[in-house]
């Protein structure tokens, strides 16, 4: 079956560095086991809601590979054809596994580009999501990804771009901060965005949820619909899963403790294939 999503096996999954606000205090302190058990969860949920999950083999030295999300951003060009455009990783710590995941990507007969020939940092899906139905692409700069990397970005897919700031180190990536549901509506954490971006978002976006000041912390945000009637989402978020389910879709909690010591939870730990 042709897989709609793709993990890496946490088997060398640490905090081992410190990039964002949430890794502080968590070096070394991941339980490998209940990590594991926490990654098949989320996996096995996929695939429990029709998502066939194609996994990329762990590799040591690589502690963020499991988050799948960032080292590419797949789309469809204007012909149809699949294609996945590279990160570059803020991080130089991050930078080898863009590779990793491009091994995979090309053995699929993916096409492949760069940004720009100096690369401009650019963390994919972390910072970059397609509007669902549309031709337009979500962006966020500030902490990683840069303006220019956005622009090169919607260029190549010939897409329209909403490109918004970053201004709270705690909401390092769009995805930590927004999470779409539809081309409608979005969760959203405000605090996140400076004021001329929010405005933007409130214009767009007809119906933002928010998400409140500790379940945001808890990245419940970092949520993801993958079918938009259903949304995953890190345990003891009750505030937003109500929120959620009063638009109609059912809520399936997971339990990602392991992965919020890195600053990542349910979206950043797979990527979505078209
Ligand atoms: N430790 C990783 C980093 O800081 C976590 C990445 C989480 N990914 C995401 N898309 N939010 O880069």
């Amino acid at each position: 079956m042709e897989p709609r999503v793709l993990m890496a096996d946490p088997k060398y999954f640490d905090v081992e560095y410190v990039i964002n606000p949430h890794m502080a205090g968590h070096v070394g302190g991941v339980d490998r086991d209940l990590a594991r058990d926490q990654w098949s969860q989320v996996k096995a949920t996929y695939e429990d809601l029709g998502f066939p999950v194609a996994v990329i083999d762990p590799v040591p030295g690589l502690p963020d590979l499991v988050f799948t999300a960032n080292q590419s951003f797949p789309g469809r060009l204007p012909d149809g054809r699949a294609a996945a455009v590279r990160s570059h990783m803020h991080a130089p710590q991050r930078r080898p596994e863009v590779d990793v995941v491009f091994e995979w990507h090309a053995a699929r007969g993916t096409s492949i580009f760069d940004l720009a020939d100096e690369p401009l940092a650019f963390e994919g899906m972390g910072d970059a999501m397609w509007v669902p139905g549309r031709r337009q692409i979500l962006g966020g700069h500030g902490f990683r990804s840069e303006p220019g990397a956005l622009t090169a970005l919607a260029q190549r897919f010939e897409a329209d771009l909403i490109a918004v700031r970053l201004i709270d180190a705690r909401w390092y990536h769009l995805d930590t901060c927004l999470q779409l549901l539809d081309a409608e509506r979005a969760l959203i954490v405000r605090e996140a965005f400076d004021a001329p971006s929010l405005e933007l978002l409130e214009r767009t976006f007809p119906t933002l949820v928010d998400v409140p000041l500790d379940e945001a912390l808890r990245l419940a945000c970092n949520g993801h619909s993958p079918d938009g009637r259903h949304f995953i989402v890190q345990s003891g978020c009750p505030v937003t899963a109500d929120r959620v389910r009063d638009l109609g879709l059912d809520v399936i909690e997971v339990d990602t403790s392991e992965f919020l010591k890195s600053g990542g939870s349910v979206f950043c730990m797979k990527l979505m294939l078209p």
